[in-house]
């Protein structure tokens, strides 16, 4: 019998991560990967199953098409956001192959924060955030100076970049924050309108809220949801949340489903909210998504669970975790959801370890990713395997046998503990050291990531929040007045 093949799109952490996963599946598939550079991690799999790498753009429908004609994939499993965007997934189900990873249309709901938003008041899923879109980057500033304590978005997914946090309560410092998100929203209208021309909103303000933030990505195939093990990511580039928002410096899961400052319930809620997400793209665009989606949630104290932004895909850093928290066979399972029939797949997750993974960035990510760029970098992958921890290659590329940096995060470890966060924090900082570059420059990584103290300080905040968000309920305060420009005195009614 001929191999079972599977094609994967995309070359970076997540990739390495998915096609790690996916090589451990007893089907002992035939690994081929097409990507714009060459990542040795995704590299050395392929060769070890004997399949091909492609270097080719992942988002050029007929790149992807290519290679899917040569190999004849059994099944395509797209990584990224932007192959999405662009039609790839549409493209090699126009041409019967079977694909995990949802059309250009389905996908708009991380593409298009606006729509996501809209989705979620029109088919009133819990955990919406009150929201305006604006094309006019004009209107938007208007808004933006009026409301005040507000978050500016992109409508457009940036890859990570744009979003900024405009909230000051206080009275005589909340003139400076409007003035100052008003500036940002026309500064930022410009940069995304000169970058992408396909979406017509421009900006999204919307209300700004607190608390902690985690993952949870699920795997669908239109018809039922399963959710994976929710990952807390840490976006910030320095350790305690300071700094530039990045991709994901690192996150924390396990053990189990939930993490320790998350209930049993609050999971469920936040599993809800996807379901019914998934549910609500059917009646909206008749058509069954079909891959990974995922929910970037916030426990609230309005709302408890939060929906701040969908993705597409999985997370990364966060299916790094799952790594070493899948047990049954994944490839099986992206299948089955390829094939519309994952209500009988088993999933088997290990219940009784802390996974920490930490990413490595060359000084200058994310705000200078020209001088992050083009540093020769290299792993002593023996020591970080004997340590009991898993190296996956990001942003680096293959050239002439030199591994060199990218410019974003390069190299993420993944490691587990049967004790603890701190245990796998500090296996992470010993594994970090066998990674170096060659001509000397800077490396970066948060050394906080899975600490007792960073864990002690997310414990706090939900716990704050779950006491708010259970008062209102229990009082059953679904009910805010707010004053818009434009419409006056607002009544916002969340129950349903
Ligand atoms: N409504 C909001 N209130 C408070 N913080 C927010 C809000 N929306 C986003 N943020 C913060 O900004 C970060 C980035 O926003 P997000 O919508 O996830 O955009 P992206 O990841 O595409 O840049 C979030 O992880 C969160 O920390
Ligand atoms: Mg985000």
């Amino acid at each position: 019998m001929s191999k079972f093949k599977v094609l994967i799109v995309g070359g970076g952490a997540r990739e390495h991560a998915l096609t790690l996963l996916i090589s451990r599946s007893e089907i002992e598939p035939s690994i081929s990967a097409i990507s714009s550079n060459v990542n040795p991690g995704i590299l050395r799999l392929c060769e070890g199953t004997n399949g091909k790498y492609f270097k080719g753009k992942p988002t050029d429908p007929n790149d992807v098409l290519k290679a899917a004609e040569e190999v004849s994939p059994d099944l395509v499993v797209i990584g990224p956001e932007e192959p999405l965007f662009s039609g790839v997934s549409d493209t090699l189900k126009d041409k019967g192959f079977i694909v995990f990873g949802p059309t250009a249309r389905a996908s708009l709901i991380e593409k298009d924060k606006g729509f996501a938003r809209n989705l979620m008041w029109k088919y009133k899923i819990p955990g919406r955030l009150r929201y305006k879109t604006f094309v006019d980057p004009e209107d938007a500033a208007e808004y933006a100076k009026a409301v005040g304590d507000s978050v500016v978005k992109p409508a457009r997914q940036a890859g990570g970049r744009g979003v900024r946090v405009f909230g000051e309560t206080a009275e005589h410092l909340s003139k400076i924050a409007r003035e100052a998100a008003a500036s940002y929203v026309k500064r930022l209208a410009d940069v995304i309108k000169k970058k992408y021309k396909d979406i017509e909103n421009t900006i999204v303000v919307e209300e700004r809220v607190e608390g902690v933030e985690y993952t949870l990505m699920t795997v669908t195939d239109g018809y039922d949801v399963l959710p994976l093990p929710i990952v807390e990511d840490h976006p910030h580039l320095y350790p305690w949340d300071l700094g530039p928002e990045t991709g994901g410096m690192g996150s924390i899961s396990g053990p189990s489903y939930i993490l320790p400052f998350l209930t049993e319930d609050e999971f469920k809620e936040s599993s809800k909210i996807v379901e019914m997400t998934v549910k609500a793209l059917f009646d909206e665009i008749k058509e069954r998504y079909v891959g990974a989606i995922s929910g970037q949630m916030m426990l609230t104290s309005f709302w408890g669970p939060t929906l701040i932004e969908y993705y597409a895909r999985f997370g990364d850093p966060e299916i790094g975790n799952l790594v070493f928290m899948i047990n049954s066979d994944f490839l099986e399972l992206l299948d089955a959801a390829a094939r519309k029939k994952i209500s009988s797949y088993k999933l088997n997750i290990n219940e009784n370890v802390y996974v920490v993974s930490k990413a490595v960035a060359p000084e200058g990510y994310p705000l200078e990713r020209e001088k992050a760029k083009g540093h020769p970098i290299a792993v002593d992958e023996n020591t970080i395997k004997k340590l009991g921890c898993e190296v996956l290659y990001g942003g680096v590329d293959l050239v002439n046998g030199e591994l060199l940096t990218t410019g974003s995060r390069a190299i993420e470890v993944v490691c587990p503990s049967k004790k603890g966060f701190e245990e796998a924090s500090l296996l992470a900082e010993k594994a970090i050291a066998s990674i170096k570059t060659l001509d000397g420059y800077r490396l970066i990584h948060r050394w906080d990531i899975g600490s007792p103290e960073h864990l002690r300080f997310r414990l706090r905040k939900a716990r704050l929040a779950r006491l708010a968000y259970m008062r209102r309920r229990s009082k059953g305060l679904f009910i805010i007045y707010d004053w818009i420009p434009g419409k006056g005195l607002v009544v916002f009614d969340y129950s349903s």
